[in-house]
């Protein structure tokens, strides 16, 4: 093995930096595509990736890693460049998704709540993806706050699926991204911040201690957490202050020192909520790890609409995502402001 979990781990999480998630799944980047009338072809999926990828600016100054889905990691450019690459060449590290999705949770809550599959033949899997350049990988489980839920069986199966996950991954030298989400999603009227919190910290208390049952080494580890943040549809809306004092107090209960960075998921907040909301924890500070970001949507969405699927926008939609990497290339060292935003 040539580079060490921990040099990576740091370059994932390097100050000013954070990592673009481009690992959505066919059905999901479906989804996406859905809303600027765009048919999800490999063709499509290529053109819109390879517009991120060549965004040099933001690819060299603000993005550390991009997280990939199999379809590009294998993939090449309009000019027979892999994609990957096109990244690297940027100075951005490679990192592939993982698990095979989420899946309903046998038993008296299996409407609601999953379980998060792809342990099968993942050994094999890995060693496949560390020659075609992945350097971390990612595996998402999925917390939902419901009415009796979550339960203690579905934190308890994710968590020991996280870390199962996490050991195969140092196993092969890659490092893990281990992503557990309590959703900030559905209809349950108590889904506060508080109840966030609560379900946040009993989430992250269970992870670590699966982590280390499981051996994992966490120098060699990224968590990607949700903020912990009022559910969507709760009565009340906590302040940005807010989001971001309970979620750095739940991350400090929670996460040992040792871990180098988080990299929080966006989750469904607006672009610039998830923006404001890290800067402002970073201008807290006196914490033991990185705190940045691993956006999807909230790095990409601008930048999918400028683009809407046609060559003649590529210019502008790569200036609304380097904009958007820009600022939070910002919000991971505290310094960005809402006047930045509006000269863009
Ligand atoms: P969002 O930032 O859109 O939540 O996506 C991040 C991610 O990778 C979810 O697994």
């Amino acid at each position: 093995m040539t580079e060490k979990l921990e040099d990576i781990a740091r370059a994932m999480v390097a100050p000013g930096k954070g990592i673009l998630a481009a690992d959505e799944s066919s059905g999901t980047i479906k989804k996406r595509f859905d809303k600027i009338n765009l048919a999800s072809t490999e063709d499509s999926r290529r053109d819109y990736r390879e517009m991120l990828f060549r965004s040099t600016e933001a690819m060299k100054n603000h993005v550390s890693g991009v997280i990939l889905f199999d379809e590009t990691i294998r993939q090449k450019a309009k000019d027979g460049t892999p994609l990957v690459d096109i990244m690297k060449a940027a100075g951005s590290i490679p990192g592939i998704k993982v698990d095979t999705g989420a899946k309903a949770l046998a038993g008296p809550t299996s409407k609601i709540e999953t379980v998060t599959e792809g342990l099968d033949g993942l050994r094999e899997r890995l060693a496949e993806y560390y020659k075609l350049g992945a350097r971390f990988a990612k595996w998402r489980a999925v917390i939902t706050i419901a009415d009796g839920c979550p339960t203690w069986n579905c934190i308890k199966a994710n968590a020991h699926g996280l870390a199962r996950y996490a050991a195969l991954c140092q196993e092969a030298g890659i490092v893990p991204i281990v992503e557990p989400e309590v959703l900030m999603d559905g209809e349950h009227s108590k889904h506060d911040i508080d109840e966030c919190y609560r379900v946040t910290e009993w989430t992250l208390r269970t992870v670590f201690r699966e982590l280390y049952d499981a051996r994992v080494r966490l120098e060699g580890m990224v968590l990607k957490p949700n903020m912990v943040i009022a559910g969507q549809k709760a009565p009340r809306q906590a302040s940005a202050a807010e989001v971001a004092e309970k979620t750095v107090r739940c991350l400090k209960a929670t996460v040992p020192a040792s871990v180098p960075g988080i990299a929080f998921l966006s989750g469904g907040q607006s672009d610039e909520a998830a923006t404001e909301h890290l800067s402002l924890m970073n201008a807290i500070g006196g914490v033991p790890w990185a705190l940045t970001f691993s956006y999807g949507r909230a790095l990409q969405a601008a930048a999918l609409k400028a683009w809407g699927g046609k060559p003649e926008n590529v210019a502008a939609a790569q200036r609304a995502f380097s904009h958007r990497a820009r600022m939070n290339g910002l919000a991971a060292l505290g310094k960005w402001e809402q006047k930045l935003e509006k000269a863009a």
